[in-house]
């Protein structure tokens, strides 16, 4: 907890380091009720900044110092400066060494954050500023340093000691305890240092690399967790073969270690030869883990592993700088998704999610940059925009120089910079230097917020055989910015033709080869492409596979938007159009039920979904894809102010009336499908995932009808599934319908079958978190007292809470104020304890400026009630303060 101000801190006050630290010897004695840290620094001074001698400031925070030595001058409190979050010592001389000894307390530490105690085992998270609650040191990305550890515990308590890189030595320490030494061989800051001490299993196979080095691949877990790990070492193999393949990247250290934690603030973290991960992003077997859950599993493998080359052996130079590593890492670990799943589906999952959450964070009070200007607490902007924008951005540059440039770029970025602490604009330049172009003007995309506009009209000249669009854009003010500059924007596109053909795009002035889709950048205000030799008036297909993170504009009608479902040779627009007519669609119903008339749908929607949902020919993936509504928090992010009510009403309307008029074929695919899973034994592969996706989808829509035979249906998949997948999804159906007698009977059952797997009871906490029907935070609130929740696991806050928060929005945003009063004294709870998620689960009240003024009334009084309820951590106050300005 602070005992000042928070203050902002900018990227254009950054420095270099005055010190660096060549060499870091680590000792640590593990006990029951506190921990001894010996940090031995070899340090010098950075020869670029002069031979002047300034005072060495480390970063320290919550250590108890027991003893502080220059070279072999022990330090007096004379000699030394001491504050919350800071030891100041004077060097005497270029080259020296620093010795310091702490006590901290990882068996209390509740922030999840430095060394800390979960499920019995000590385990570490340090990025981004944690390892200052380990050990005095210089806590930031651009000082790199060779790491020796070694650790001391228990010998029957913590038969297990890891830390990164290669294990050296290891021996007993009395009769009671051990010690381990770890020798890590690559630099690398401070927030990639882990160590794990515990009891644990791990499951054990190689891989041999491009170059034949076979390297032992280890995952660790608890003992009853053993049978739960094949999936995420199939996943890191596949990683290890696609980051050589396509990236042509080869793993460095002889082995590869990956530690499941129960207590953890995020995914996973991609620690040195280490990485550490929160257990529901390992474990994963049919029985217990659906398959999204497996398809989250291999990503964030993947995604951690990648960060190996995106990451470590190139790190970023100050966290401004974070989407260099996270925003590229996530490109690279969709790339692979992609190629291990559908390509297309996976797109259209990640726009989905970053037109949801991405852009109501950009038009919210956090909104900022992918490379931010400031920041008061580096832990709030882990973000959707420097992730998953970032991750566009990295892929605007791949369309713009095509996937051979792309890879000559990220080859000059991995050679120019291996073993380096460098910045946004290194990564820009070797993709400029290795293709011989400019993207001054792109780079805009990582210093301006907000989602750019771009509005598209079109003229067609009947007697010249021209066609023309033109392109307007612009982007909303947000609080850095109220002005802002144009982007270049990559536009995909396509004309189709009244035969549903693609034509050839050639534009004025161009002659040669012309193809029937193509890329055009517009980079103006305003700006018009016309494209000759069109014998027809084409119906444009534009923003192909969402080639730019944008809001488009073109003035389809509901039959455009029908023809291009049927006809668009790009997947991912045949699934936008459906979008956008479900949106229209959805949009009048939204209208009707505020004039308070009688809700008419459009049945051309209804004709449409028919006819995808009838054809065999289709993947079953695409399928569920179009069938799936734009969802409640969709609605509300393209509302200017949303009516919760409405939104909720126009839906669950229209999924009744399709429902309804497609129950027959709805009926005959969901048999057929549970058909052939009832005689296929369970497989985590995209066919599977596919069958399975639109089965369960279908009968979520079918007990819409309240039928008997669909209840019976449910019951049976509940019942005898032999996977999660099936399972669950009976499970949310049932709980989501009105027979009450069947839903707690099934919730009942499911509970006593998995009261003892944490994750399986969040899955169950979750889907009645999530549940719209009366009563939700009733719900919530009683459910808050099983035994099996807890407010000190993140992943049951975020099953229960979160769900509420996010997937709950009419039970959330009850009128009267008690879903907001509720998250709020969560936060207030959580802000003394971790910080972190306190922090994230604010952020739903954050977007007040959505709601009616009655809303924003009550909103704005529970983050007032936030500020003022005592002292805040710097995550909080950052959140609030910035909400409420
Ligand atoms: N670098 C991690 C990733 O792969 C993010 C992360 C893990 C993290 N744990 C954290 C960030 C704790 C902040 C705090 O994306
Ligand atoms: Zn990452």
């Amino acid at each position: 907890m602070r005992t000042e101000q928070p203050k902002m801190i900018y990227l254009k006050h950054y420095k270099a380091p005055e010190y660096l630290i060549d060499e870091t010897h680590l000792t640590f004695e593990l006990h029951d009720d506190h921990t001894l840290v010996h940090a031995q620094l070899v340090m010098r001074r950075n020869p670029e900044l002069g031979a002047a001698l300034p005072p060495l400031v480390l970063d320290g925070q919550q250590l108890e110092l027991l003893s502080v030595a220059l070279g072999d001058q022990d330090l007096g409190p004379g000699d030394y400066q001491l504050d919350d979050n800071h030891l100041t010592v004077q060097p005497v001389s270029a080259s020296f060494t620093l010795d310091t000894s702490v006590r901290i307390h990882p068996e209390t530490n509740t922030a999840l954050e430095g060394l800390y105690k979960s499920s019995g085992m000590f385990c570490t998270q340090c990025e981004a500023e944690g390892f200052r609650k380990i050990t005095y040191y210089l806590d930031r990305p651009d000082v790199m340093s060779r790491f020796t550890t070694t650790l001391s515990a228990d010998k029957l308590g913590y038969p297990i000691l890891l830390s990164n890189g290669n294990p050296v030595a290891s021996g007993p320490d009395g009769d009671d305890r051990h010690w381990a030494t770890w020798e890590d061989p690559f630099m690398k800051p401070a927030y990639l240092f882990a160590l794990v001490a515990g009891d644990l299993w791990c499951v054990e196979d190689t891989f041999t690399t491009m170059s034949g080095r076979e390297v032992t691949l280890r995952i660790y877990v608890e003992p009853e967790n053993i049978d739960k790990c094949q999936h995420a070492m199939i996943s890191l193999q596949k990683s290890m073969r696609w980051d050589e393949e396509v990236y042509g990247r080869e793993y460095d250290l002889d082995i590869f270690m990956i530690v499941a934690v129960n207590d953890f603030n995020m995914g996973a973290m991609e620690n040195k030869g280490l990485n550490i991960f929160n257990s529901s992003a390992v474990l994963a077997r049919a029985e217990t883990a659906t398959d999204a859950a497996h398809q989250r599993v291999e990503a964030i493998v993947a995604h951690e592993y990648f960060h190996n080359w995106s990451g470590n052996r190139v790190t970023c130079r100050d966290w401004f700088q974070l989407s260099l590593k996270e925003g590229f890492t996530v490109f690279r670990d969709s790339g692979f998704s992609a190629d291990m799943n559908s390509a297309t589906v996976k797109r259209i999952q990640d726009v989905a999610f970053l037109r949801t959450h991405q852009f109501a964070e950009d038009a919210g009070p956090m909104a900022h940059a992918v490379r931010p200007e400031s920041f008061i607490e580096i832990s709030n902007f882990y973000t959707l925009t420097v992730y998953e924008k970032g991750s566009e951005v990295v892929g605007m540059i791949h369309t713009l120089l095509g996937a051979e440039g792309f890879r000559k770029g990220s080859d000059l970025y991995f050679e120019r910079h291996d073993g380096q602490a460098v910045t946004c604009d290194d990564f820009v330049k070797a993709m400029e230097d290795a293709n011989g172009v400019d993207l001054t003007q792109f780079k805009r995309w990582y210093s301006q917020a907000g989602t750019p506009r771009l509005a598209v009209s079109e003229a067609y000249d009947a007697a010249a055989h021209t066609y023309s669009l033109t392109f307007r854009q612009s982007c909303p003010a947000t609080p850095d910015k109220v002005e802002k500059l144009p982007f270049v924007i990559p536009v995909s596109l396509g004309l189709l033709d009244s035969q549903g053909h693609g034509l050839a795009l050639r534009l004025q002035g161009e002659s040669g080869e012309a193809s029937t889709s193509r890329v055009i950048s517009v980079t103006e205000a305003e700006q018009t492409f016309t494209f000759v030799d069109v014998p027809e008036k084409p119906l444009p297909s534009l923003l192909r596979g969402f080639s730019a993170p944008v809001k488009l504009s073109f003035p389809y009608d509901r039959d455009q938007l029908m023809y291009l479902m049927q006809h668009d040779s790009d997947g991912f627009n045949r699934w936008d159009a459906t979008q956008q007519l479900a949106v229209q669609v959805l949009q009048d119903l939204i209208t009707q039920h505020q004039a308070g008339t009688e809700l008419v749908m459009d049945q051309r929607l209804v004709k449409a979904l028919g006819t995808v949902l009838g054809n065999p020919e289709l993947d079953p993936a695409m399928v569920t894809e179009m069938l799936s509504l734009p969802s409640e928090a969709y609605l509300t992010e393209i509302s200017e102010v949303a009516d919760v009510d409405a939104i909720h009403a126009a839906r669950e309307f229209a999924r009744k009336q399709l429902a309804t008029s497609l129950f027959d074929t709805l009926w005959q695919r969901y048999q057929a499908n549970r058909a052939v899973s009832k005689t296929t034994e369970y497989v985590a592969e995209a066919e599977h995932f596919a069958r399975r996706a639109l089965q369960n989808i279908a009968l979520s829509y079918l007990m819409l009808s309240g039928r008997p035979e669909v209840l019976a249906a449910a019951q049976e998949q509940f019942d005898h599934a032999d996977n999660m997948t099936e399972r669950l999804s009976a499970l949310a159906v049932l709980v989501n319908s009105p027979f009450e007698a069947e839903r707690n009977a099934a919730l009942a059952s499911f509970a006593e079958q998995f009261k003892d797997n944490p994750l399986v009871m969040d899955q169950w906490f979750s889907v009645q978190a999530a549940s719209p029907l009366p009563g939700g935070l009733a719900r919530v609130q009683a459910l808050m007292k099983h035994p099996a929740f807890t407010l000190k696991n993140p992943n049951k806050v975020r099953a229960l809470i979160g769900s509420f928060a996010g997937q709950n929005l009419i039970n959330f945003h009850a009128a009267d104020g008690s879903g907001y009063r509720f998250i709020a004294d969560l936060v207030i709870q959580l802000n003394a304890t971790n910080p972190q998620i306190a922090s994230r689960q604010l952020a739903p009240l954050t977007r007040w400026r959505k709601y009616d003024s009655a809303r924003q009334a009550l909103l704005k009084a529970e983050l007032e009630r936030i500020r003022g309820s005592g002292e805040l951590s710097s995550d909080v106050y950052e959140v609030v303060s910035k909400s409420l300005a």
